[in-house]
């Protein structure tokens, strides 16, 4: 019931409202929208359950006044600014956190979409040498159409040498971990001694060539067990953007806008794919998969940038979250729309979140 009415208010609130100073459709209504909840734990959760939702006739009906005035503003106002692509790529990030719950539902309320699955090989383990240099994190304003307040600003950092693994950390791997007693994925089932996956819509027989979705905390485990750690926001920027000329690049594979071929994003898929499906967009220190098919977790908690200003059009979006107990993803997963992929795009999550399609790789000591 809050997804139906949250994206028509929050477009509305910000558009109309907070933009143009229009006159409010239902305030409750349009505070009860406003914005949804991030509980540390399931008790903290159960604080906010209600009883009292709108009737489903209310909410729609909202939700349809909304989008009526929205497109209106859209299609006669005076807009400029951040604000209309605020509501544009809050749209897609809901998309895939929306997918992120129709992945938890009874299958018998699902409308499952065909989709064929591949595996293959696990690729033989290997490190790629990142060599010492500066990574840039950040945009600066009016350099990029749009960028969220936790993007800004540009900023550069000196990064020593290290060594990264080329794939993420496969299914396959993680198998291994179990083995000596690491913890079951959020995503894995165990059926008479057989290892199995929930994907969005299906269970289908472990595969093993995919990159293990975890938390971040058991990134960190199986990061300790193998005798490694994860990157920093500022490794995965080398590994990611660098060149060994010493340039940056705006994506792995270099400059040209994200394409199929580069990687398992944009919902061509709802589910990942081999680590090595996209040879193509590999980065130029021969590391793959790093951006698509599942974000990618670093060891850095989710802090503001110097100079950070809250956005005037959404002034909670990341303030709210600087607590120390979010860590940075990189990247982007299958569900993640292609206009919310750009080098200075972060994503966050509470460290035992498990509904995230996030995957992760290990930086050698
Ligand atoms: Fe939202």
């Amino acid at each position: 019931m809050f997804y139906e009415g949250h994206l028509p208010a929050f477009s509305f609130n910000t558009l109309c409202v907070r933009g143009l100073h229009e006159p409010s459709i239902d305030p409750e209504l349009q505070r009860l929208f406003e914005r949804g909840i991030d509980p540390g734990s399931l008790d903290e959760a159960k604080r906010h359950d209600r009883g009292d939702w709108p009737a489903e006739s209310v909410v729609r009906r909202f939700a349809a006044e909304c989008d009526v005035r929205v497109e209106r503003a859209l299609s006669s106002a005076a807009i400029d600014g951040e604000r209309p692509y605020t509501i544009l790529e809050h749209e897609p990030m809901h998309h895939e956190t929306l997918l992120y719950i129709i992945h938890q539902l009874d299958r018998s309320l699902q409308n499952p979409v065909a989709q064929q699955h591949v595996d293959g090989a696990v690729p033989p383990r290997g490190f790629c040498n990142v060599g010492a240099g500066i990574a840039t994190l950040g945009v600066n304003p009016g350099d990029v159409p749009f960028a969220w307040d936790n993007e800004m600003r540009e900023h550069t950092v000196d990064v020593p040498a290290f060594s990264i693994a080329k794939y993420p950390v496969t299914n396959g791997d993680w198998l291994g971990f179990v083995e000596h007693g690491g913890p079951q994925p959020p995503f894995w089932r165990e059926r008479d001694g057989q290892w199995y996956l929930r994907t969005l819509f299906e269970e289908i027989p472990l595969p093993r060539s995919w990159p293990v979705y975890v938390t971040h905390r058991q990134a960190e485990a199986y990061a300790a067990w193998s005798g490694g750690r994860l990157p920093t926001e500022a490794e995965f920027h080398r590994a990611a953007f660098s060149t060994p000329d010493g340039l940056e690049r705006a994506f792995p594979w270099g400059d040209e806008l994200p394409q199929p071929r580069h990687g398992n994003f944009d919902f061509q898929r709802f589910d990942p794919e081999p680590v090595d499906a996209h040879p193509d967009g590999t980065s130029a220190w021969g590391v793959c998969d790093l951006v698509g098919n599942g974000w990618e977790w670093t060891s850095t908690p989710f802090q503001p940038f110097d100079g950070f200003a809250p956005m005037v059009s959404y002034p909670q979006y990341s303030a709210d979250f600087f607590d120390g107990k979010h860590f940075v993803m990189k990247g982007a997963s299958p569900v993640t729309g292609r206009e919310l992929i750009r080098r200075s795009f972060r994503n966050w999550f509470y460290a035992d979140y498990p509904y995230v399609y996030a995957k992760f790789r290990c930086i050698n000591f």
